[in-house]
This record gives C-alpha cells, structure tokens and sequence, in this order.
C-alpha cells in the first residue's frame, strides 16, 4: 500500500519498538527491569478512583460531551492555574481540556505550520515536536541546550537560526520548549522564562510550552513553587502552555491534558481538534477536576516516593560510573555515561545485555543526547536495588 507522503521521515516511535525488543527477551526468561519509560506505577488519589466510579454508574453521563470539555473541569483547571501557578485564566475563553497533553502538541502544529515555515525544537526534547512539526508539512530546526549552559537556550544561536531561515522557507513559526526539561531534568527559572517571553514577542514566533513535569520534586526537592510560562507579564500574546494530569496525579492512562493561553489562540486550535475528536468521557472529566482539588499532602507522598527511588537511582548511576546533577526535576535522572563506552547506545544495550537492564539511550532524544542515558523513576525501589546487585555483580 502507498504511504501518505507525510509519514516520510516518520519512524514507529523508539518505545513502541524497543518494548517488542524488551518482550522478546523476557518470552526467553531475561526477566528484565525496564528502567525505561516514565509512565507513573503508582495509583491515583483513592477519591479520584471513586468519582470515576460513581459517576459512571449513573445514567445521564455516557453522551457525547461538549468540544469545549466540561465546565466543571475547566473550573477545576482554572482554580489549579491559580492556586499553584497564581496564573489567571477564564475558564470559559482560556482553557481547552486535552486527551493528554501529546494531542495537545499534534493540533497546535495542525493548526499554525505548514509547508515553507520552520519549528525551532530542543535538542534534546521529546522526539513527538519533531515528528508533530514533520507530520504537519513544516520543518523542524533543531537548537542545542548544553549542559555547560544550564540547558537554557543560547539567545545567540536561536536569533541566528532565525535570520538564516528566510528563503526557501518563509521563516521561524514556532518554538518549543519545556521546563522542568525533559529529559535533562533542567528546572526553569523566573529569568529564563521572561527572555523566551520578550524573544518571541520581538521575533513574532509563537512560543508552545510544554509543561507535564512541575509537579514532580522541584517544590519538594528545593522549595521552589511549580511555574507556569504565563505567570510572566504578556505571555499570553505569545505561549501557549499545554500541561497534564499523566505525571502530576498518577493519570497517564486516563489521558487527561489542558492547553492554556489566550482565547484566540483556544478558539484557533479548537477549530481543528474539533474535527478530531468528540470529547473526552464525563465521568473521567469529573475525576481529573478532582484530582486537580487535591492538596499539598498528595504532591508531598507521591514526592516522597520519588525522591527515595532518586537516591536509588543515584547509586546505580554510581555503579555504572556516570556522572549526574543532583538537582534535576522530573520523573527521570539524566547521566553522562562512562568514557569507556562509544556512545549512549553502546551503553544501553551492555546494561541490557549483560545485566538485562533496560535504560534509555539520550540520543533518541536528539544528538546533543548522544553521552547520556535517561532512568525512569516509574519503578519500585526493590527493581532498583535489584538492578544495582544485577550491575555490581
Ligand atoms: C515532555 C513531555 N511532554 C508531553 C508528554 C505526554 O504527556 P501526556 O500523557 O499528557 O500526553 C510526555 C510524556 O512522556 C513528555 O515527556
């Protein structure tokens, strides 16, 4: 069969594959700790559990539901924006609830790129940017985020990206960017933030800002506040903020995302994800807007778990003999590998071999990845301790 010539380029993405790879070798009895993905093991707040219970149990919930999502979650979401954020949102005009925050970077491309224009991406970033930039016609521009320079974007590098994409394309778009950094676990700060502002106010480039990780150990970790792009004066003129429940309350599965920002921008991107899908299920709608009313204490357990894997973590690193930060936030820790080893793929598929490991290789996060493998914190500090014994052995 003819494939659409928008998926040249496009591969399966790397996870899909390598858990084949992964099966495989546990169908042979390899048993392996897959230190991979980051998708949460722990459970939602029990309270979550229950509104999803009860409200599907009655009777006048299974229609189809506005475009829009309910009211009652896009309240939910605006007190969350302000409570945590001290970002003000209207819940009617500057909210779009998501089927996770992944389709969320799928429509915002559909909806602004096309042939001819550019995307700055981070390299390294998530690789759905690039793809999600490819499969709308547009061209993706890689920028590097160093470890020397904090991760931060070089201004420099970024405004010369810009002047040299006049022709043949008709210039820089968009920029994507995503603090805390994933996967190089970079935390944002208030500075960096106004810079991206004023860069994309003075370059007219609309900035997507990409936000599922604030949650997950900064506060607790170094008593910082989760950020949000839009607490900076203007952003809403230019950043759209997608942001997700997967991370923050256990609810990958459920595929509950938001995207924020002005209400032109949530009526443009509307107008296309509209003709995608119709709505997300009431009763999972009601359970996220009650998992966005939790308090302090649930963010402190669910940390609290996180940060002991951390330490876990940290040794396994250790026995390896990578080098890591200590202040990274997020659901991973980001190491640069041992000298010995060519590069990160080398260095995943030893672990996987020789100690049916499995860590994820930087490079699949972009070039700039290439000395560096990503841990998931989504294990148990058991399958840690176990997999340090299984390297130290
Ligand atoms: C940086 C980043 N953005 C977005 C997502 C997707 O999140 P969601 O589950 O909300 O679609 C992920 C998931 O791993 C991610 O790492």
């Amino acid at each position: 069969m003819q494939l659409a010539k928008r998926l040249d380029g496009i591969g399966e993405y790397y996870f899909s594959q390598k858990l084949r790879e992964i099966d495989e070798l546990n169908k042979q009895g390899k048993n392996i700790i897959n230190l991979g993905i980051g998708s949460p093991d722990l459970s939602p707040h029990p309270e979550v559990i229950k509104t999803l219970q009860e409200e599907s149990a009655k009777p006048n919930v299974h229609a189809y539901q506005p475009y829009k999502g309910s009211p009652v979650l896009r309240k939910a979401i605006s007190e969350w924006y302000k409570k945590w954020y001290e970002v003000d949102l209207n819940p009617d005009t500057e909210i779009l609830p998501l089927i996770g925050s992944k389709e969320g970077i799928m429509h915002i491309c559909m909806t602004y790129f096309q042939e001819g224009l550019a995307v700055l991406v981070p390299n390294p970033g998530y690789p759905t940017y690039s793809s999600a930039v490819k499969l709308s016609g547009a061209t993706p521009i890689y920028y590097n985020l160093k470890e020397e320079n904090n991760y931060e974007p070089d201004f420099g590098e970024l405004k010369k990206i810009i002047d040299a994409t006049k022709s043949p394309l008709q210039g820089v778009r968009g920029l994507f960017v995503n603090y805390p950094q994933m996967p190089t676990g970079q935390l944002p700060t208030k500075e960096l933030f106004e810079k991206l502002v004023a860069f994309a106010r003075k370059n007219n480039i609309l900035i997507i800002h990409d936000n599922p990780y604030s949650f997950i150990l900064p506060r607790w970790l170094s008593g910082d506040n989760p950020m949000s792009m839009l607490s900076i004066d203007g952003a809403k003129d230019c950043v759209i903020e997608l942001n997700s429940l997967s991370k923050s309350h256990n609810m990958a599965g459920w595929r509950v995302g938001m995207l924020c920002g002005a209400k032109e921008r949530v009526d443009e991107v509307l107008r296309f994800k509209s003709n995608m899908d119709s709505g997300m299920f009431l009763p999972v709608q009601l359970a996220a807007a009650k998992a966005l009313s939790l308090g302090e204490d649930w963010h402190e357990q669910v940390n609290r778990v996180y940060g002991k894997r951390r330490q876990k973590v940290f040794q396994l690193l250790d026995v390896l003999n990578c080098t890591y930060s200590k202040k990274q936030a997020g659901l991973f820790v980001w190491a640069k590998i041992d000298q010995k080893f060519k590069d990160c793929y080398d260095c995943s598929d030893h672990v996987l071999h020789n100690f049916y490991v499995f860590i994820t290789p930087g490079g699949i996060f972009g070039s700039e990845g290439d000395k560096y493998v990503r841990v998931s914190l989504c294990t148990t500090e058991e399958k840690i301790e176990e997999a340090i014994k299984r390297v130290a052995k």
